[in-house]
């Protein structure tokens, strides 16, 4: 499902070029759960944006089910895009739009259609419990809160893949077991 092929990525920093990824393979199959461990500053996060080219390795293969994403066009990324939902440590939420508004907008930005927009985004509040906050604003809510509708946003595609950046780091204990609850489930459906 994820083949990963000799990947390499190099900043260019003040201090001159530094070496994140350096060479690494992996292959992930259907239904695995699998995770990059390693000290802070390992080259981690640089790896797992690679899968959804967030970030752009500098030489090596990322294949996902089967196609090339290093050889896509940017409209075709963006389509690609929509099968690989991503969760980050700090939720990365649209301070100014509502939690219904941040749900939709791995939708909106591909124009799929108001209705389905609607039915979409409250089946994904559902999941994540948080209908009756769909017109709150990031602010008003806790670490929590805020990390289920970065759930919510990351699976309203429907995405076949779930990347997870240190996504219980920032959460206490007890809420970390939260947002576990919500995932595990989906790393068997
Ligand atoms: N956008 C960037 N520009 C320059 N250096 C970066 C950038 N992102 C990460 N780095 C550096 O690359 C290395 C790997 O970072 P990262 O992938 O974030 O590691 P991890 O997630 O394992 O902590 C670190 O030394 C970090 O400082
Ligand atoms: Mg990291």
């Amino acid at each position: 499902m994820i083949d990963l092929q000799n990947i390499e990525k190099t900043y260019q920093t003040a201090n001159g070029p530094l070496r994140a990824v350096n060479g690494v393979s992996v292959h992930i199959g259907k239904g695995e759960v699998f995770g990059f461990i390693g000290f802070s500053g390992a080259g981690k996060s640089t790896l797992l944006r690679c899968i959804n080219m967030l970030e752009h390795p500098d030489s090596g293969k990322v294949i996902v089910d089967g196609e090339e994403l290093t050889s896509l066009s940017k409209k075709e990324l963006l389509k690609k895009r929509q099968s690989i939902g991503m969760i980050f440590q700090h939720y990365n939420l649209l301070l100014n739009s509502t939690v219904f508004k941040n749900a939709a907008f791995p939708l909106e930005i591909v124009g799929v259609t108001k209705d389905a927009i609607q039915k979409r985004v409250t089946r994904s509040l559902e999941i994540v419990d948080l209908r009756e906050k769909e017109k709150e604003y990031p602010a008003r809510l806790s670490g929590g809160q805020k990390q289920r509708v970065a759930i919510a946003r990351a699976i309203v595609t429907e995405p076949k893949i779930l990347l997870c950046d240190e996504v219980t780091s920032a959460l206490d204990p007890q809420t970390t077991q939260t947002i576990l609850h919500y995932l595990k489930p989906m790393s068997t459906s």
